[in-house]
């Protein structure tokens, strides 16, 4: 391959970018923004959590109970598409892509993710789609601690609270802003105290505070972390 090739005709095979921070981080306009510029297929981890909540809901599992929900973690059919234009999930071949995002899905995914089995689960599902043909970022909260420790691009991105509050609340469509900083905050307390895989930053995460920076930037940031381990000086 000449050395001169772009970024994208180089990638592709095996490349993991994992990308991880809090809510309302940048994570996910980030994620499709570096693989769409590089090529690469798109993970939503956090999807996958949503995804489970929704099933566990549907099917009147409490979901503060984590022995009910663990009996239940191994049952249903999850399948994300990858393609970061236009990323998919389905769970039991229902397309949830919006459903997730609902209130009651916000509001009962921390508790479900924090269940082991569950984790185990759907880390197994990762691990199978990050093996599959072609490079990746994956977005999520533990996928540079855990999910690919080994991956050679591993970034934490974090903002302010007010901004990131702000961010969500545009994405749910206009909902209020500090009601969305509380619930993110909320959130934010059971992902990084829980016992099994806290948010944490990674050995070997570069961090990058998003706050006073546009998208592009950020994207722009990432890329260049990727092309330095591609292309080493
Ligand atoms: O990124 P998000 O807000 O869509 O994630 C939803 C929830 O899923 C979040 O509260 C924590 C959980 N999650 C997790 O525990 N591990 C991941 N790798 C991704 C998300």
């Amino acid at each position: 391959m000449p050395s001169s090739a772009p970024a994208s005709e180089s990638l592709g095979t095996g490349l993991v970018v994992a990308i991880d921070g809090p809510s309302g981080s940048g994570k996910s306009s980030t994620s499709r923004g570096v693989a769409a510029r590089l090529g690469l297929r798109y993970l939503d981890t956090g999807a996958m959590y949503r995804g489970i909540t929704w099933w566990m809901l549907r099917e009147g599992v409490d979901v503060h109970d984590p022995e009910a929900v663990a009996a239940r973690a191994g049952d249903p059919a999850i399948v994300s598409g990858t393609d970061p234009l236009a990323p998919t999930i389905t769970v039991e071949g229902v397309d949830v892509a919006e459903a997730i995002r609902g209130e009651d899905v916000t509001g009962s995914v921390s508790p479900v993710s924090a269940v082991p089995e569950v984790r185990a689960r759907l880390v197994a599902l990762q691990r199978e789609a990050i093996a599959a043909d072609g490079g990746i970022v994956v977005e999520g909260r533990d996928i540079g601690s855990v999910v690919a420790p080994d991956a050679p691009v591993k970034v934490f991105l974090t903002a302010d609270a007010a901004a990131r509050a702000v961010r969500r609340a545009a994405e749910e469509g206009g909902s209020d802003v500090s009601a969305t900083e509380a619930s993110l905050l909320a959130r934010d307390k059971i992902d990084s105290g829980r016992t099994v895989s806290p948010l944490v930053r990674a050995d070997g995460a570069v961090h990058i505070d998003t706050t006073p920076h546009t998208l592009d930037e950020v994207i722009d940031l990432v890329v260049a972390l990727v092309e330095a381990v591609e292309a080493p000086a």
